[in-house]
């Protein structure tokens, strides 16, 4: 088998490759976030040119935003169209009833606005996202709090047998400020046993805006593999 750097980058551009292939001229489709999503824009925006498709966007982040304007792909609103065709997204971690951890790009609650607007969620990511249980790998859950109640929340999320940590940014001191002005907790849970109950303990803390939880959301995953591209059965 190839080193994993040398095969990584193209099995998550497969993936996406794939994914694009289900884009139909009319089709209102979301713009997912993160390096894997920007392949499927990227091609999208391909795809527009040489089909001469009549498309629209509706970007996830401000990375997808301006990805969208790079490669033409015209853009409009949840305003404007609150029910959406396709969203093609990528995933931190799947599970095996594909179940996802998303958010590590701090986009998770327009993605997941997005996803839940869209009648087919797509993910597209590399073969090492998938894991028998979420939390596997010490991998955190990312939750975007109000800033304004950020003590509040972390003692409840403690309650709950979480340790959150504040994420800090890397070109700026203190923390990220997501695309709605909040901030964001990663979150250890250890492994996620039950999604379900999580989500809905997470949830009903008064200050959090949402989870980087997906829960029976995708409907098709692509997989990228060392060699070729895996298809998975959907959990619905
Ligand atoms: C953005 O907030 C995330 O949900 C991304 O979709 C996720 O982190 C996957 O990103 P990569 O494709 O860059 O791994």
């Amino acid at each position: 088998m190839k080193p994993e750097r040398e095969w990584v980058e193209t099995a998550k551009k497969n993936a996406a490759l794939e994914a694009a292939k289900h884009v139909r001229d009319g089709f209102v489709i979301g713009l997912g976030s993160g390096s894997t999503a920007a392949y499927a824009i990227e091609e999208i925006g391909r795809k527009i040119k040489k089909e001469k498709l009549r498309v629209l966007g509706v970007p996830t982040s401000y990375q997808a935003f301006q990805l969208a304007v790079e490669n033409d792909i015209p853009l409009t609103t949840l305003e404007e169209h609150p029910e959406l065709d396709l969203a093609i997204d990528g995933a931190d971690q799947i599970d095996e009833k594909l179940n996802l951890i998303k958010g590590i790009g701090g986009a998770l609650a327009r993605e997941k606005i997005v996803a839940s607007a869209s009648k087919c969620f797509i993910i597209v990511a590399d073969e090492k996202k998938k894991v028998k249980t979420l939390g596997e790998n010490s991998q955190p859950l990312p939750i975007e709090i109000l800033p304004f109640a950020k003590t509040l929340v972390e003692k409840r999320i403690e309650k709950i047998g979480g340790k959150p940590c504040l994420r800090t940014g890397t070109g700026k001191v203190g923390p990220v400020i997501t695309d709605n002005g909040n901030i964001i907790l990663d979150v250890d849970f250890g492994l996620i046993q039950d999604p379900v109950k999580l989500e809905v303990d997470v949830k009903s803390i008064t200050g959090v805006v949402e989870t980087g939880l997906f829960v029976r959301m995708a409907d098709i995953i692509y997989l990228g593999k060392p060699s070729g591209v895996a298809r998975l059965p959907t959990a619905k």
